[in-house]
Parts: structure tokens; sequence; C-alpha cells
């Protein structure tokens, strides 16, 4: 039987290998295996906005199923910046040290260091639109640890751990991050048939 095709609005291998291996009923498909090599607008100022938009696009132009990930590092003293911006907080887009600077910088000595890592999912499937949502809480800490990972892994210890997610593995990431969290709801949701 033909698997339902689903495509993964990214290019990010990481994310990919992981979510195929997850959704082995459906072929998954990247944006360059589309041919999608455009700038899909980000406009839109909540997570769940900017995934939405890249999906929409995806569906409108191509005329395919789709889904689409946008995440957000949210931290409680600064009103919840960075939020939607935090891949371009420090200007330039992923400057991942730039990015970490700023956020101590602006943090200084706050002893409020509570923090949460926010991902929504947007599906669009057969004429109808899913959102999926995962949270991970955390703290920022006071200077960088460990070496793995990307993005705000180095300052963000998840809560109930004593390390960063800069020292974790990625199946120890993953099973408890905000990424595998909303991942984990869709696959559940689709190897259901909920749709
Ligand atoms: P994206 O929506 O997955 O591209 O994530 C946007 C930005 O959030 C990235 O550029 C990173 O700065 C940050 N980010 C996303 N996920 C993570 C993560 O798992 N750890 C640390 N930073 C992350």
């Amino acid at each position: 039987m033909n698997k339902l095709k689903l495509v993964f609005a990214t290019n990010n291998q990481h994310k990919l290998m992981e979510v195929r291996a997850m959704l082995t009923n459906f072929e998954i498909v990247s944006l360059a295996d589309i041919n999608c090599f455009e700038d899909i607008p980000e406009t839109a100022d909540t997570l769940e906005g900017n995934a939405v938009l890249k999906a929409n696009f995806i569906t409108e132009k191509y005329g395919l199923d789709c889904f689409s990930d946008d995440t957000g590092l949210e931290v409680e003293a600064l009103n919840n910046e960075p939020g939607v911006y935090s891949a371009r907080y420090a200007g330039e887009e992923n400057n991942f040290e730039a990015n970490m600077a700023k956020l101590l910088k602006n943090l200084k000595n706050n002893p409020n260091r509570k923090a949460q890592f926010k991902t929504a999912i947007a599906l669009n499937i057969r004429g109808k639109q899913f959102i999926f949502e995962g949270i991970c809480k955390g703290t920022i800490l006071t200077e960088k640890k460990g070496e793995r990972g990307f993005g705000y892994d180095p300052i963000f210890m998840p809560e109930g751990y004593k390390t960063s997610f800069a020292e974790m593995s990625l199946n120890e990431k993953g099973n408890i991050s905000h990424r595998g969290k909303a991942i984990e709801k869709l696959v559940t949701f689709l190897n259901q048939n909920h749709w």
C-alpha cells in the first residue's frame, strides 16, 4: 500500500531523521525534496502563528499535506523574551553565542532564573488544521555548561536535572525536551488515525 506523503517544512536533517523514525507509516519529505528553496515568511508574533504560516505556505503553494514547527525560549524575568525572536535575539539569525551573551547580560544577577522552551507544531492534513504544543520548564544558568546541542542549550537546565541540555545525550534531551514532547503528540495523533 502507498504511504501517505507528508511534508515536514524543514531541511534540518536531525529533525527529519528523528521524525522519520517515529512515523514509519508515512512518507516524510523535506522542503528540498519538494524543490522548495525559498525563504518562507515567519512574520507572526507567536510561535503558533509562525508554525501555521509555514504549513499554510506549503499547502497553498504545493497542494500538499504538511506540518511545521517553531520553537522559542521564554524567560520569566524578561517578560517571556526572547520567545518568538529566539533565533535572532542578538540581531543576526542563529548566532548562538551572541544570543546567549545577550540573554545573560539582560538577566544579570536576577535571582528569578525561571524559563521554558516551547515548541508549536501546525499540521495541515486533508483540508483540516491541528496544533500541538510541547513545553520544557527549567532555569537559566549563570554561565555556559556543556558542549553538545545547539542554540541556548549550554545555559538551560531542565527542571529536575543538575545538568544543562548541552551536557545531555541526544536521546536524553529528546525524551524530555519541548520538541520531543510536541513531536510525540503529533506522532500519537497521526498513528491513531484521528484525522
Ligand atoms: P526553530 O524554530 O527550531 O528554528 O528554533 C528557533 C531558535 O530557538 C533556534 O535558532 C535556537 O536559538 C532556539 N532553539 C530551538 N530549539 C532549541 C533547543 O532545543 N535548544 C536550544 N535552543 C533551541
